[in-house]
C-alpha cells in the first residue's frame, strides 16, 4: 500500500512536471553540455593569439573586392568623365527598371535637378546653385557612361551618390533620365535652352 501510494506520488510528480516543461516553441531548448554545440568564439575586438597582430579583426588581404561590387577604374576628373562615356555602357532595361529609376531620381536628383529635370528642384529654388537642364542639348549628348560617372564620382557643384545609389540603380535613373529627354533634341523649345 504505501509503495503504491509512493508509486502514485512520483506519478503525479512526472505527470505535472511534464506540463510544466511541456512544448514551449518560443523557448529554447535546455542544452545540457552547450560547450560541445557552440565553439567559444573570438569576439571582434578581443585578443587573439592565432594572429600574429594579436588581433581578432583582420584587415582583408590586398585587391580583394566585397561581393557585388563592380571595381570602377576612374578618377573623378572631366577626363575620367569621357573615358567612361566611351568604355562605359547601360545594360538592357526592362519597363520595370526604369520604374525603379524614376523612383530614385525622385528621391535623390528631383530636389536639385525639379521633377522634369529643368534644373528647379526645391533645393535650387533656395539659393543652391541650379544645375544644368537635364533635358538641354549638352545632356542629351552626354554618353550614358559619363552619367554613370556623374552621378559616381559627382561634378564641381553636384556630390558623388555613390554611397546613396547602387550601380544598378544609376543605371536605372539614367534610362529614366533618357525617358524624360524625350522627345529628340530640338524638337521643342525647352530643348534648345541650354
Ligand atoms: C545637390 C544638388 C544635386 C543633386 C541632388 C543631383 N545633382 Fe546632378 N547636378 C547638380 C549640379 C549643380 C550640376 C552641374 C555640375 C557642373 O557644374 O558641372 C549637376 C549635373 C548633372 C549632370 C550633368 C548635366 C550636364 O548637362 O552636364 C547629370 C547627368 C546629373 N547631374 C545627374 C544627376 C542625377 C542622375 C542625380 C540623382 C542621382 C543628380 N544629378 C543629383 C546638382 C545635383
Amino acid at each position: 500500500m504505501k509503495l503504491n501510494l509512493f508509486l502514485l506520488a512520483v506519478l503525479t510528480a512526472l505527470v505535472g512536471i511534464n506540463l510544466g516543461i511541456g512544448d514551449n516553441p518560443t523557448r529554447r531548448n535546455l542544452e545540457a553540455m552547450p560547450e560541445m554545440v557552440h565553439t567559444a568564439a573570438y569576439k571582434s575586438f578581443s585578443a587573439n593569439p592565432n594572429f600574429a597582430d594579436g588581433k581578432t579583426l583582420q584587415l582583408p588581404p590586398e585587391g580583394v573586392i566585397p561581393r557585388g561590387v563592380q571595381p570602377l577604374d576612374y578618377a573623378a576628373t572631366p577626363e575620367d568623365a569621357a573615358r567612361a562615356g566611351r568604355e562605359l555602357h547601360a545594360p538592357p532595361m526592362t519597363p520595370a527598371g526604369i520604374e525603379r529609376g524614376a523612383a530614385v531620381y525622385q528621391i535623390y536628383c528631383l530636389p536639385c535637378h525639379g521633377a522634369a529635370g529643368k534644373g528647379d528642384g526645391p533645393v535650387a529654388m533656395r539659393g543652391f546653385p541650379p544645375p544644368p537642364s537635364l533635358v538641354a542639348d549638352h545632356a542629351r549628348n552626354l554618353a550614358e557612361g559619363q552619367m554613370f560617372h556623374i552621378v559616381t564620382y559627382g561634378q564641381k557643384n553636384m556630390p558623388s551618390y555613390a554611397t546613396q545609389v547602387t550601380p544598378d540603380d544609376r543605371w536605372r535613373v539614367i534610362a529614366y533620365l533618357r525617358g524624360l529627354q524625350q522627345p529628340p533634341a530640338g524638337a521643342s523649345k525647352e530643348a534648345a535652352k541650354p
